[in-house]
């Protein structure tokens, strides 16, 4: 390696949102605050090299996923890349190289921007950072991960983080996420398992989605909606009411579709499995009193989040009746966390 190149190499990982965001405005920001559990197993991990190239020359960009060229992913970075030049100048004088690998079967149909968006966006501020002789900023890091994808700038804390501002939360802002501090132990080892339902490619992406919440007639009544529910999502969280955590939960996720199938045009992301999952859930939750709860994202797959101690009860719930909704059984067993981690390692500050 030439004394010009700088490296560096991150693991991020995906989140799921309780308060969704859904609809945008403006440089990628958010029309209502939205509050996420990090993950731990789904993340993405990314590895830059920058070489410094001579002056006059076009940088040039190499990327690979999951050992392979992927046109789409480099055409989506390259414009992420020319959109965030003005904040990290180093971009303009130097070739890039970066390698970007999942966790997760590419196959199971889940968003990966959020991890992949985030990953990348710490190994390019970590070198931008080590040019200028600072440490590494995560509030910078957050507002670059937003620029790539909304949900991944929360990405950058665990376990839980707040993206928006809301006059509930002081600190908070619509251009980075910030963590959560004031949460219930209960939460910091929040279980999700993740049942694939579907793994084709979903009809409508996510930034389709928000962009036809531009002229959506119930607009403005989701952006109450979700502020409502942070309003009490917030005491639920400090003080461990699962019930109410788990009763918004699902209410945003069954309004974040109502809201799909009442665009214009409408479009339907649940599948027959999504529904069946929703109906056994309520029925057990019911029947033994375990506080299970789904939440979905834009997508078929649900996410059941339930408390480390129910663990055993839920796992035979999971085996005895929600496989068989499963493809080829496919599930992601995952758990809350503290956030990205540096290849060598070395844990992210939290907070
Ligand atoms: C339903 O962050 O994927 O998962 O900003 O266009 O990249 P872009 O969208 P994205 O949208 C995520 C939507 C969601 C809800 C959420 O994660 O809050």
């Amino acid at each position: 390696m030439s004394n010009d190149a700088l490296n560096a190499a991150w693991s991020s990982p995906s989140n799921i949102a309780i308060i969704k965001y859904w609809g945008k405005h403006g440089d990628q920001l958010p029309d209502n605050p939205s509050l996420s559990i990090t993950l731990t197993q789904a993340r993405t991990m990314t590895k830059v090299v920058a070489r410094k190239i001579e002056k006059g020359q076009e940088p040039s960009l190499q990327i690979s996923f999951e050992d392979k060229d992927n046109p789409a992913f480099a055409q989506r970075i390259q414009s992420y890349l020319n959109r965030i030049s003005e904040f990290l100048p180093f971009l303009r004088e130097y070739d890039l190289q970066v390698e970007s690998k999942n966790t997760f079967p590419h196959s199971a149909g889940i968003a990966s921007s959020a991890s992949a968006m985030s990953a990348l966006a710490l190994c390019l501020q970590e070198i931008q950072s080590k040019l200028n002789n600072e440490v590494l900023d995560m509030q910078k890091v957050s507002i670059l991960s937003r620029l790539g994808s909304g949900s991944a700038c929360r990405s950058i804390y665990g376990p839980v983080a707040l993206w928006g501002g809301s006059n509930q939360m002081p600190g908070s802002a619509d251009e980075y996420a910030i963590p959560l501090h004031d949460i219930h132990p209960v939460f910091e080892t929040l279980c999700d398992t993740i049942l694939i339902v579907d793994d084709e490619k979903k009809a409508v992406s996510s930034s389709e989605g928000h962009a036809l919440m531009k002229h959506h007639p119930f607009g403005s009544a989701r952006i109450q909606q979700a502020n409502a529910h942070l309003e009490a999502l917030l005491p639920a969280m400090k003080n461990g009411d699962m019930t109410t955590f788990g009763e918004i939960a699902e209410l945003e996720a069954l309004a974040l579709h109502a809201l799909m199938m009442t665009s214009s045009p409408s479009y339907v992301l649940m599948k027959a499995g999504t529904l069946s999952i929703i109906e056994h859930v309520r029925a057990f939750r019911a029947e033994t009193k375990t506080p299970v709860y789904f939440t979905l994202d834009a997508g078929p797959n649900v996410h059941l989040l339930y408390p480390e101690e129910s663990k055993l009860k839920v796992k035979e719930f999971i085996y005895s009746t929600l496989m068989s909704f499963c493809v080829n059984g496919m599930m992601i067993e995952d758990v809350a966390g503290s956030g990205p981690v540096k290849e060598d390692g070395e844990r992210s500050e939290r907070g």
